[in-house]
């Protein structure tokens, strides 16, 4: 997940600037990153899907987050304990959380039905949640980093490979969202990079890091009555994403701050929706 920006990254939320300056210790980690990344795109190591021993039950919750999880479950006729670890349900529950009240406390119908797009969607863990939420007529997760090898010895792939196994419809693209003509009706983005410093404690190198052309991508490639939600990480990472959204051509429809997200954070996840100027 996103971590807090640094001090260089943060000089500025209303106009990011253009070209940010990075200190010598993050080119340096960068350049290693860009190695390790290079190497595991060149090889793309898969196995086969991977799939996760189920938790079978949530204990050790307390009262509100057994109420709510409960609400979640029966509303949307899910039960991620009993596909997932209890890392990943919990999760699930934590983003369904979020769709759930972020659309009803911001008053828009959700756009069901419609073809869905997930930007940087990691090994696409949260397939299901934005399945049972928005009901899509496709759903596609694209990331630029597809290989990366986890300890198990699976990679990135074949996770994504195990998460969307059942999904109909359900595809994963490895790829720069910043090059892919892809138009949707719903764009969504959890956690998008805003600053560098993220970038890095993901280990990637900051060569990927480019939110002016992220966002001028998604305001192209979103249909002309399309929806781009987006989840950042506390008020100043939203601050600054949205000053990128709307340099990009975006206008703001909606923001909801979540008071007490399932999963507890250092800063609260602060979800938006944004439409076509
Ligand atoms: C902070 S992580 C969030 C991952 C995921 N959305 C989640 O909530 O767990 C950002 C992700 O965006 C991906 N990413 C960054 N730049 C990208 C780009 N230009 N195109 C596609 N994916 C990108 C990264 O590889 C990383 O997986």
């Amino acid at each position: 997940m996103a971590t807090a920006p640094s001090a260089t990254s943060q000089a500025s939320h209303d106009c990011p600037p253009l070209k940010p300056h990075y200190s010598f210790g993050q080119r340096c980690r960068s350049l290693y990153h860009e190695l390790w990344f290079r190497l595991s795109e060149g090889i793309r190591w898969s196995r086969r899907p991977y799939h996760e021993i189920p938790a079978g039950r949530l204990t050790e919750l307390s009262p509100w987050q057994t109420t709510r999880i409960d609400g979640l479950r029966t509303r949307y006729g899910l039960a991620f304990e009993s596909l997932y670890s209890r890392h990943t349900a919990l999760a699930n529950y934590n983003y369904l959380d979020v769709l759930d009240q972020a659309w009803m406390r911001m008053d828009r119908p959700i756009p069901r039905h419609g073809i869905v797009t997930d930007v940087g969607c990691a090994n696409f863990w949260y397939a299901r949640t934005l399945h049972a939420f928005f009901r899509p007529a496709t759903l596609k997760g694209v990331d630029v980093e597809g290989f990366r090898l986890y300890p198990t010895g699976y990679s990135r792939y074949d996770a994504v490979a195990g998460y969307i196994a059942d999904l109909p419809q359900t595809s994963f693209v490895v790829a720069n969202y910043c090059e892919l003509e892809d138009q949707a009706d719903v764009i969504t983005a959890w956690f998008p990079f805003v600053t560098p410093a993220p970038v890095l404690a993901w280990r990637l190198p900051l060569t990927v890091f480019s939110p002016e052309q992220l966002c001028a991508r998604i305001a192209r490639n979103l249909a002309p009555d399309g929806t781009f939600f987006m989840v950042n990480q506390g008020v100043e990472e939203a601050a600054t994403a949205a000053a990128y959204c709307r340099r990009a051509g975006l206008r703001s429809v909606g923001q909801w701050i979540h008071p007490q997200p399932l999963r507890a954070r250092p800063h609260p996840p602060v979800a938006s929706c944004w439409a076509k100027s």
